[in-house]
């Protein structure tokens, strides 16, 4: 969720961990903090609530002299947001500073112990106690070995971590660890550096090596890493993963804000996706690592996801139960997890999606499938990510580094993924001969056309926005695969615009949502040209005849929608109905992304929400 960042080396350390601390700021954050050794062999820091940018401001007249320093964004979980709780925190004698991004569950009981035994405490994080536990492992039969002291205290600790450690009295060294919150970590000439995900270190190296739970890495400035496993066994040769992400990537270039920028490269995200998924045998999916007899036994596939990712997942349910006649349940990967009762069976196979491989309830989800004997498929964005990892077989998309916190490249990419995953398990299981999924993928090639021309269109969006001027509520309809179009849309436009929106599979409208509606309250309805496009039709004239502001997302050259909508946003004519989502939720993002800007809002950092929610 919140960053956690390191360096030791030859450069001033608070540079780099300023600007770190700036590129994961997409993730999602409420204070910052920095502290460095001093060459005096002193720690040094400056902490705050609110942006990196003010962080910035205190570091400049703090004198943050050093070469060895860690960095923290925080997303409180424990302590309200306040300069106090903000990291890093230190211990009793100020010579230890840990930054530490999860949850320590069992901190109340280590914090009571803590205390009875003299230790002082400044902040209401659980996280402080970390700083404690090394602090008297450090006293005792750690002394001197700062990863042992490291070692010791994570061994009190229930919860989940990424930690970052220096200590005053051990200068130059920089002890990482973690369990169950991303750490990546890097050597170079100039230094070695750890950070939460690889976009800081994309400007600093191409190759990383993500840690593995309860790893212990102790960075030298001379650019070393030493890396011990969970039972204190030297990891001989870790595996490095290439970033292939140029830095650029997560730059503006030229974009007024990240949004706009990633919804414009979703052409681009689809091409790559799609490119060299076609071979003599139909579609190339060599990341899957059931055979094709496995694969034509699959009896039920179980998707799990989280917010937009989940969304994907009811798009792809729609594919593969079209396509694959294999029946589909889609589930939320939080109430997956407490559903004791969940039934699966030999047949059964397991797909996550999650763009970034992070997201702790996911991540549990999978593992729990894991564990009932399925076999599992990851669909994510992030290389080497923790599900990337932790699965039987992943699916990158490629839709390149998203840094808006709302999720748009990354969900239509998804989708045509999991389109992908749909269209060989129809072939694996019968249902589709290869011409005819031949015929599908050339379908799904002229997705990046089409949605080329609805970026085209979006002025119309830009038009729309005055439905929703003065108003606290509004209604997304779609039926059928469109339902998730709806459901994303309004995600969309609650995470960004902080406005209310109610969405709803068109058909159940008159079973309760119907009651909302009053004159001029704005209801979206997706209303393609398919087979419930005459259905989708009776539900705006319901709603327009209860008085409300209705925003038709229909096809080219729909008279009947015309007439009856004052609004329409236009979808080029899709070759394949379960193509649509993928292209009219183009106008959904831009029109949400607009609504926010009327009001004045920042549409990358959305209040509240982090880019990828590691904690459960
Ligand atoms: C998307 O706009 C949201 N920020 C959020 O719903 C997100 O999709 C969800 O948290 C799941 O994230 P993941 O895809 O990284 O697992
Ligand atoms: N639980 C810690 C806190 O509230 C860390 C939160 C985070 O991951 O940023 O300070």
């Amino acid at each position: 969720m919140c960053g956690v960042v390191g360096y030791t080396g030859t450069r001033q350390a608070s540079e780099w961990l300023l600007d770190a601390l700036q590129t994961l700021e997409y993730r999602g954050y409420d204070s910052a903090g920095v502290q460095v050794v001093s060459p005096s062999g002193n720690l040094h820091g400056v902490k705050c609530a609110g942006r990196v940018a003010h962080l910035r401001e205190r570091a400049s007249v703090a004198n943050l002299n050093g070469t060895c320093g860690i960095g923290h964004t925080r997303w409180a979980t424990h302590g309200a947001p306040t300069d106090r709780n903000a990291h890093p925190h230190l211990d009793c004698r100020g010579r230890i500073a840990i930054v530490h991004n999860g949850i320590i569950e069992n901190y109340q009981q280590l914090k009571r112990q803590l205390m009875m035994s003299g230790h002082t405490f400044s902040s209401d994080t659980d996280s402080e106690v970390v700083a404690h536990l090394i602090e008297d492992a450090w006293a005792g039969p750690a002394s001197g070995n700062l990863a042992l002291a490291v070692r010791n205290a994570c061994d009190r600790l229930e919860g989940s971590w990424a930690l970052a450690v220096v200590c005053a009295d051990a200068p130059g060294t920089l002890v990482v660890t973690r369990n169950g919150s991303p750490l990546v970590v890097a050597s170079t000439e100039d230094g070695a550096y750890v950070a939460s995900d690889v976009m800081p270190l994309a400007s600093v190296t191409s190759r990383v090596v993500q840690l593995q739970d309860r790893d212990v890495a102790t960075l030298s400035p001379d650019g070393s890493i030493a890396i011990s496993d969970r039972d204190g066994r030297v990891v001989e040769h870790p595996t490095a993963i290439t970033i292939d992400w140029d830095a650029s990537a997560a730059t503006l270039g030229g974009y007024s804000d990240f949004m706009a920028k990633e919804i414009t490269e979703q052409p681009e995200a689809i091409e790559r996706l799609l490119s060299g998924r076609l071979g003599e045998h139909g579609i190339e999916l060599d990341e899957l690592t059931l055979t094709k007899a496995e694969l034509a036994s699959v009896r039920h596939v179980v998707i799990i996801a989280c917010g937009t990712s989940y969304h994907a997942g009811l798009a792809a349910k729609s594919a593969i139960e079209r396509w694959a006649r294999v029946p589909v349940s889609v589930e939320y990967a939080s109430e997956f997890n407490y559903d004791e009762e969940y039934i699966v069976d030999d047949n059964t196979m397991c797909v996550i999606i999650t763009q970034s491989g992070e997201t702790a309830d996911t991540l549990t989800a999978a593992r729990r499938m894991k564990g009932m004997g399925c076999n599992v498929f990851a669909i994510t964005n992030v290389l080497g990510s923790t599900a990337a990892r932790e699965s039987d077989g992943t699916l990158y998309v490629q839709a390149g580094p998203e840094v808006a916190v709302a999720s748009t490249k990354a969900y239509t990419a998804q989708m045509v993924a999991s389109y992908l995953l749909a269209l060989r398990l129809a072939l694996a299981k019968g249902c589709m001969t290869r011409e005819e999924v031949v015929k599908h993928f050339h379908d799904l090639e002229r997705i990046p056309d089409l949605m080329r021309e609805v970026l085209k269109r979006r002025w119309q969006d830009k038009q729309a926005v005055r439905f929703f001027r003065n108003k606290t509520s509004s209604l997304y309809l779609g039926r059928n695969v469109n339902s998730a179009t709806a459901f994303e849309g309004a995600l969309k436009l609650k995470e960004i615009s902080y406005l209310h929106a109610e969405a709803y599979p068109a058909g159940e409208m008159k079973h309760g949502p119907i009651a909302l509606i009053e004159g001029g309250f704005p209801v979206v309805v997706v209303v393609p040209a398919d087979h419930v496009h005459d259905k989708t039709v009776s539900n705006i004239q319901e709603c327009l005849a209860r008085g409300a502001a209705v925003i038709a997302v229909a096809t080219d050259g729909d008279e009947r929608v015309a007439k009856l909508c004052s609004e329409v946003l236009w979808v080029p004519r899709c070759p394949n109905e379960l193509i649509v989502p993928a292209v009219s939720v183009l106008h959904l993002q831009m029109l949400a992304r607009y609504v926010a800007r009327d009001r004045g809002y920042d549409v990358d950092k959305p209040r509240n929400l982090a880019k990828s929610v590691t904690v459960e």
